[in-house]
Formats: C-alpha cells, sequence, structure tokens
C-alpha cells in the first residue's frame, strides 16, 4: 500500500489579520507560540497514523496559506487550482500553483470569473464529488469539475456563515461511509446525503461547532480537534481510530485539522485511489 501524503504549511506567518467568515475577529489574535505547538503535535500525529509530510513554504503576508485544503482539488495526477471568493486570499494561488507546477502536478484552471476553494468545499465519497457552494465556491465551478473529471457532482448549498466550507460540516471517511452535520444542509442537502451515502453518522451540534467534522482521515485513523468525544464514540463505533489533536488557536481563523492538510495521493474514501490510472494512460495534461 502507498504511504499518504499530505501537504502542509508552517504557520510561521499565520496570524488574524481580516475578517472573512463568521470565526474570525481581528481583537481575538491567534497566539503565534501556541499555533506552532499545535501545528507541530497535529503533523506528529499525522505521522503516527502513518503519513508522510511534504511543505509548501511558508509566505509573509499570506497568514492563511497554512490552510492548504483550500489550494484545489487533487485527481491523480491533475490539481485544480482554486481561485478564492475573498480577494484577501488571492494572492496565495501562484504560490500554490508554483508548488504543484515544481512537484510533478498538471495544474488546471477554471475559466475565469469562477470561484472555487479546493478540497475545502469538494470531497469525494466513492465516485461522487460532494460539493459545498454559494458560501465561497460556485456551483457552476462544480460542474465544470465533475465534466472534466467524469464524475457524478452532489451540490451541497452552504448557507450557515459557521459553516462557511463543505469541510467544516462533512467529511467522508471511506467509500460509503462519511459524517456530516445535518444542522448545516438544507432538507434537499440532507436528503441528497443521506440517499448517497449508506453509513452516514450525525455530529451532535456542541461538537460541530468545535470543528469535529474537520477531520483528517489517515488510513483507518481519524484525526479531529480536541473536544469531541461523542463523535469519537460513534467513530469508535464504526471501527475507526480516534485521536485528537488540540488546534484552538485554528479555529480562530475557521479552520481546524482538515483545512491544514491537502491529501496529495488522494483522500480514503475518494474511490480514484483504490484505481490508478493504468501506466499506458497518461493522465491529460491541462
Ligand atoms: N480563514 C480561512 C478562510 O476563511 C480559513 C480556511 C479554512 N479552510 C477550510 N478548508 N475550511 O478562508
Amino acid at each position: 500500500m502507498n504511504v499518504p501524503r499530505i501537504l502542509m504549511c508552517p504557520p510561521d506567518h499565520y496570524s488574524i489579520e481580516y475578517e472573512i467568515n463568521a470565526w474570525m475577529n481581528r481583537h481575538r489574535p491567534a497566539d503565534h507560540r501556541t499555533s506552532i505547538t499545535q501545528w507541530n503535535y497535529l503533523v506528529e500525529t499525522l505521522k503516527k497514523a502513518g503519513a508522510t509530510i511534504e511543505l509548501l513554504p511558508p509566505q509573509s503576508g499570506l497568514p492563511d496559506l497554512v490552510f492548504t485544503a483550500n489550494a484545489g482539488l487533487i485527481h491523480h495526477n491533475r490539481m485544480i487550482l482554486s481561485r478564492f471568493r475573498p480577494h484577501e486570499r488571492r494572492d496565495e494561488q501562484p504560490h500554490v500553483h508554483q508548488w504543484f507546477k515544481q512537484h510533478g502536478f498538471s495544474v488546471t484552471l477554471l475559466p475565469d470569473g469562477l470561484f472555487f476553494e479546493g478540497a475545502g468545499d469538494a470531497l469525494f465519497c466513492g465516485d461522487t464529488l460532494f460539493a459545498g457552494y454559494r458560501m465561497r465556491s460556485d456551483a457552476r465551478s462544480h460542474q465544470i469539475i465533475g465534466n472534466m473529471l467524469a464524475c457524478r457532482v452532489i451540490p451541497l448549498e452552504l448557507n450557515d456563515p459557521y459553516y462557511y466550507h463543505l469541510d467544516t460540516c462533512f467529511c467522508p471517511l471511506a467509500d460509503g461511509v462519511a459524517m456530516y452535520f445535518p444542522g448545516a444542509f438544507d432538507d434537499y442537502g440532507r436528503r441528497a446525503l443521506q440517499e448517497a451515502i449508506p453509513y452516514l453518522i450525525e455530529i451532535p451540534e456542541i461538537e460541530a461547532r468545535r470543528f469535529a467534522a474537520n477531520a483528517v482521515v489517515v488510513n483507518q485513523t481519524v484525526i479531529t480537534n480536541a473536544g469531541c468525544p461523542q463523535l469519537q464514540r460513534l467513530l469508535a463505533q464504526a471501527g475507526f481510530v480516534t485521536r485528537s489533536s488540540n488546534l484552538t488557536e485554528f479555529v480562530k481563523a475557521g479552520g481546524s485539522a482538515k483545512c491544514l492538510t491537502l491529501r496529495l495521493d488522494g483522500e480514503e474514501a475518494a474511490s480514484w485511489k483504490q484505481h490508478p490510472p493504468a501506466a499506458n494512460i497518461a493522465v491529460q495534461p491541462s
């Protein structure tokens, strides 16, 4: 089995410099030293679970670059680059673009004028791409991506400002298995998730507010922010090993474990991960 590869960006320049979601408040700064300690602990926890960590160099003036989940969407060696709705994050794109080009990915850009915030809003569960739209990403971007990757897309509207990216309220765990916070979705969204995913774990609201859904899955281990014991029990019943990593300083920016990571080899739940392209069929460059 291949070793899981995760892209992260050290929090050297991380801080709360602007307010682009309901969690952020410039008067509630992140403690720099604590951020570094918490980030390092997350790295160690991921490594113990079996992952290798690759680093995106931090850049001064780009405090949210730490949230690598928003860099883009990975599909085999293709990387669909994000285009951020908030202008505060748009200067991240050239750095991300360069890193992926240098690391052998074929980088695809969406047509101008469309917003798309990467793995924060687009998550594979089995063959299907679940895609959050309205608050950050455009539904049209997801349709284009679905055509490009020839996969089914289930659009999920996000309206609650505290659950502004899909990965704040939904997390695929394995093919046919996921967890979600029902209160973040409308009736259509809840029904769509229930119909598409046979084993769906409900996250209690108090823990959803602690970013319980924003978990990283490495093999059978699920790593969440601290303070999610009810969810951990449900995950254990479903056969997962659980780990916590205290991420208070990143919650102040509206992010937690998942947001701080980007799986370079495909998440466990993505069925395409199990079926690498045959050696003689090159993945189409952009
Ligand atoms: N402050 C960042 C923003 O609002 C947090 C991003 C969190 N990332 C995520 N994948 N949910 O864009």
